[in-house]
């Protein structure tokens, strides 16, 4: 299980973006947060905001939708040269409609849990999607604290995606940091979102590398 670090930019200084992404070019992913102040009480950033930053990031885009109407919405975000388009399960009327037509798009389909949403309805769904994004804080803002009930949930999903053996990646998004991401990872999740973690410190892409050998113990 390769550990990928996806810093999200909602901590980054949104004037200078395209210096920003430049300070994460070690990374794995970016992790952009689209809120649409209905879906979470927090307004970021849209679709033309997303084409520009697919066009001039090093690294391939991670596209987080904390919006309603995903279905309508999402594949917008896949044809806007996203890599990775996660909708939440709250917010979607046919999961398993979207995750296809957002594969025949030619991303990778992922679908999100807020904390108080159960996993186990997407278990047997694990075929048709290729991340589970279990939110380890209320979606919505960054800097909030790590949930430590959440551990239980990941170590569930992750023995359900082993049994399955669908390779299906399991990402966690909220509060990761080098106090938090070991115990993360040792409950079995391998994609991690950081935002003021990475953003927060002196030099970001030092940062992601720490991150990184703190998830692989
Ligand atoms: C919160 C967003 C997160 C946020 C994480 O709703 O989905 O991606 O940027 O921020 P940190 O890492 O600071 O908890
Ligand atoms: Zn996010």
């Amino acid at each position: 299980m390769a550990v990928k670090i996806a810093p999200s930019i909602l901590s980054a200084d949104f004037v200078n973006l395209e210096r920003e992404l430049g300070r994460i070019a070690n990374a794995d992913l970016v992790h952009v947060d689209v809120m649409d102040n209905h879906f979470v009480p927090n307004l970021t950033l849209g679709l033309p905001v997303v084409e520009r930053i697919a066009q001039v990031s090093p690294v391939p885009l991670d596209v987080h939708l904390m919006i309603d109407d995903a279905d309508r919405w999402a594949p917008a975000f896949a044809r806007a040269g996203a890599a990775s388009v996660t909708f939440h399960a709250e917010a979607t009327q046919a999961p398993v409609r979207l995750a296809r037509e957002l594969r025949e798009l030619g991303v990778r389909a992922g679908v999100a849990l807020r904390p108080a949403s159960p996993v186990e309805p997407f278990l047997d769904l694990l075929p048709e999607l290729d991340m589970v994004l279990v939110m380890t804080v209320e979606p919505g803002f960054g800097g909030q604290a790590f949930i430590e009930g959440m551990l239980a949930k990941i170590r569930r999903t992750r023995d359900a995606i082993t049994a399955a053996g669908t390779g299906t990646w399991l990402q966690v998004d909220g509060g990761i940091s080098q106090s938090t991401i070991a115990r993360v990872a040792q409950a079995g999740a391998d994609v991690f979102v950081a935002g003021s973690a990475v953003y927060g410190a002196d030099d970001p892409a030092a940062q992601i590398e720490a991150l990184r050998a703190a998830a692989s113990t």
